[in-house]
C-alpha cells in the first residue's frame, strides 16, 4: 500500500470519479474524508468503508461549508496531506449560439461558482493544514481544459480556468506544498448539469458515451472509472512525486493525439508486424 498513514480530502467524493478515489486511496492504505451535497451517497460511502472515511454534507460554493470539511478532517484524522478539488457540472456542450440570452448570467455564475470557485475555496480552507502537512493538491481538470468540443464555452473555460490556476497556486505555494492537476477524458458517471439551464436532472451517463469514445480515442476505448484513479495515486504518492509542480497530466485516451483522418494510426500495426 502505498499511502499508509496519508490523509485525503476531496471533494464530489460521494459519486462518479470522486468515489472511485475514495475506493481507491483506502485500498492504498489512506484515512479519506469527503466534502459532498448528497448526504445520501455520503452515508453509503461510511458504511462501505466504516472509519477509513468520513463524510461532510455540504457545498463547494459555500466557504464555511469548505472550512468545515477542512476541521473536520483534522479533528477526525489529525492532518491533511492531499486535497483533491475535484466537484464539478458540466454544460451538456451547450453552444454558444444556444445558450438563451436571459440565462447567461446565472448559467456563467453557476458553472463558475462550482468548477472554479468551489476550487479556489477548497485550497483557502485547506491551506493551513496543507502547509503543515507539506501536502500537495491535485485538480481533478477535463480533457476540456486543453481542447473544444468537451463542454461548450461555459465548461470548457471552466476547465481552462483550472489549468491557470494549478499552475499559479504551484507558484504560490511552493515550496511547501506542491499543486498539479489530472485531466482525464470521459467517464461514465453521474455528472450533471446547471440548474439555470434547467439540466440539474440530466446525468451523462445517460449518452452513449463509450460508443461515441471508442471511435474517437487513439486507445480505442473509454477507460473504466478505476482506470482513471492511478495518477491521483501517483502525485499523491510523496517519494515518487517530489519532483511535481505545476505539472498537468492529460489523462484522456489520447485526444491531444488523434490523427487527421483516423483516431488509430498504427490500426494496420499487427499486420504489418504480423503479430496477433
Ligand atoms: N464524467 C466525465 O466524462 C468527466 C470527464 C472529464 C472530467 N470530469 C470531471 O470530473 C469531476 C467529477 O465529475 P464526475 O463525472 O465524477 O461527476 P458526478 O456527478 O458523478 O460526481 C460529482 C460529485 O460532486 C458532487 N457535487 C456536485 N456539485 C456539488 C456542489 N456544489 N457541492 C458539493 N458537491 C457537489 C455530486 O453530488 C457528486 O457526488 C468534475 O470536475 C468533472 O468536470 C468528468
Amino acid at each position: 500500500m502505498k499511502l499508509t498513514g496519508e490523509v485525503v480530502l476531496i471533494t464530489g467524493g460521494a459519486a462518479g470519479l470522486g468515489r472511485a478515489l475514495v475506493d481507491r486511496f483506502v485500498a492504498e492504505g489512506a484515512k479519506v474524508a469527503v466534502l459532498d451535497k448528497s448526504a445520501e451517497r455520503l452515508r453509503q460511502m461510511e458504511s462501505d468503508h466504516g472509519d477509513k472515511v468520513v463524510g461532510i454534507v455540504g457545498d463547494v460554493r459555500s466557504l464555511q461549508d469548505q472550512k468545515q470539511a477542512a476541521d473536520r478532517c483534522v479533528a477526525k484524522f489529525g492532518k491533511i496531506d492531499t486535497l483533491i478539488p475535484n466537484a464539478g457540472i458540466w454544460d451538456y456542450n451547450m453552444s454558444l449560439v444556444d445558450l438563451p440570452e436571459d440565462r447567461i448570467d446565472a448559467a456563467f455564475d453557476e458553472v463558475f461558482h462550482i468548477n472554479v470557485k468551489g476550487y479556489i475555496h477548497a485550497v483557502k480552507a485547506c491551506l493551513p493544514a496543507l502547509v503543515a502537512s507539506r501536502g500537495s493538491v491535485i485538480c481533478t481538470i477535463s480533457n476540456a481544459g486543453f481542447y473544444p468540443n468537451g463542454g461548450g464555452p461555459l465548461y470548457t473555460a471552466t476547465k481552462h480556468a483550472v489549468v491557470g490556476l494549478v499552475r499559479e497556486l504551484a507558484f504560490e505555494l511552493a515550496p511547501y506544498v506542491r499543486v498539479n492537476g489530472v485531466a482525464p477524458g470521459g467517464i461514465n458517471t453521474d455528472l450533471r448539469g446547471p440548474s439555470s439551464l434547467g439540466m440539474s436532472d440530466q446525468s451523462i451517463s445517460a449518452l452513449p458515451l463509450g460508443e461515441l469514445l471508442a471511435s474517437v480515442l487513439p486507445i480505442g476505448r473509454m477507460p473504466a472509472i478505476e482506470e482513471y484513479t492511478g495518477a491521483y495515486v501517483f502525485f499523491a504518492t510523496r517519494g515518487d512525486s517530489v519532483p511535481a509542480t505545476g505539472a498537468l497530466l492529460n489523462y484522456d485516451g489520447g485526444m491531444g493525439v488523434r490523427g487527421l483522418f483516423s483516431a488509430v494510426g498504427g490500426k494496420d500495426l499487427l499486420e504489418k508486424l504480423n503479430i496477433k
